[in-house]
């Protein structure tokens, strides 16, 4: 059997895609080594052409995981990171036999920031022997999907985003505490990619809590719509991880949910996250 390949602009690495619209390993590339610029842009575009880029067979360390980050930009320190913690910019998921995984909802990192996140890099430090993997939506897709008069009226709102839906029991803080860190963001419901210009449906089940101007019976019902393009298979791809991958995912192009089907296995995990700017809609553009 031939398997069809898109041809790739990159000559210095072999793009290997998912599907269509989302997901691509970059195979050929050592991260342990010290990259050149031209192929750091390189990673670059391949990340903002498939949304998430995945790697195999890396054998690097945490300090080589954070160098490889950074070379994307500044790294975020998240509230979830305890504060004894070395390298303070991993986040470290883990999960066993007295955790079951919990990062199984469609979201996108952080979007309870001001500035959400640019994207995560994420690496597999112990894996279940079957099970655990994770799955990427399109959010251009997303968008793309709805119908010309619900495109133009999403394109109009906002939505707050609050971080205490999921920290403030899991940090277990006070919600009005968590509230003066973190208070509660207003981001548009359609973003305008900063580097794509493409427009991506902003919103998401881990910390989208309502659309401002409508009712909470309209806005439930609005959320819950636009929560489902998420999990259109046509939007999703699913990677199976091994020892030695890593994802790297662009936040504001795709939402991310781990499947939670691994328990009483361990899994661990380590996330570097890539700071962003703040979500705008231009209606010029996309
Ligand atoms: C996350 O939600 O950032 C974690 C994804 C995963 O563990 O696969």
């Amino acid at each position: 059997m031939t398997v069809h390949v898109p041809k790739s602009q990159f000559t210095r690495f072999e793009v290997r895609p998912l599907t269509p619209n989302i997901g691509a390993e970059l195979l050929g590339l050592d991260l342990s080594q010290e990259l050149d610029d031209a192929m750091i842009g390189d990673i670059r575009a391949a990340l903002l052409a498939h949304k998430v880029v995945f790697f195999r067979d890396q054998n690097i360390t945490r300090a080589q995981h954070l160098a490889f980050a950074r070379r994307f930009g500044p790294l975020e320190i998240h509230p979830a990171t305890p504060r004894d913690q070395p390298d303070p910019e991993v986040l470290r998921i883990a999960h066993g036999p007295n955790s079951r995984g919990v990062e199984n909802n469609w979201h996108s990192d952080v979007t309870w920031r001001a500035e959400p996140s640019l994207g995560s890099i994420l690496r597999a430090i112990d894996l279940p022997e079957v099970g655990g993997d994770t799955l990427f939506s399109d959010m251009y897709a997303a968008y793309e999907a709805l119908s010309p008069a619900m495109k133009a009226f999403v394109c109009t709102l906002e939505a707050e985003h609050d971080i205490a839906r999921v920290f403030a029991k899991r940090l277990n803080q006070d919600i009005e505490k968590l509230h003066e860190k973190f208070p509660v963001q207003v981001h548009p419901v359609v973003r305008t990619h900063p580097e794509t210009g493409k427009r991506a449906l902003y919103v998401n089940t881990g910390f989208t809590t309502r659309i401002l101007g409508l009712s909470k019976k309209e806005s439930d019902w609005l959320l819950d719509h636009l929560y489902s393009f998420a999990a259109v298979p046509e939007h999703v791809c699913r990677f199976r991880w091994a020892p030695g991958s890593l994802a790297f995912w662009d936040n504001r192009a795709c939402q991310h949910y781990a499947a939670s089907d691994y328990f009483p296995a361990v899994r661990i995990m380590e996330r570097v996250t890539i700071a962003g700017d703040r979500p705008f809609f231009d209606p010029s553009r996309g």
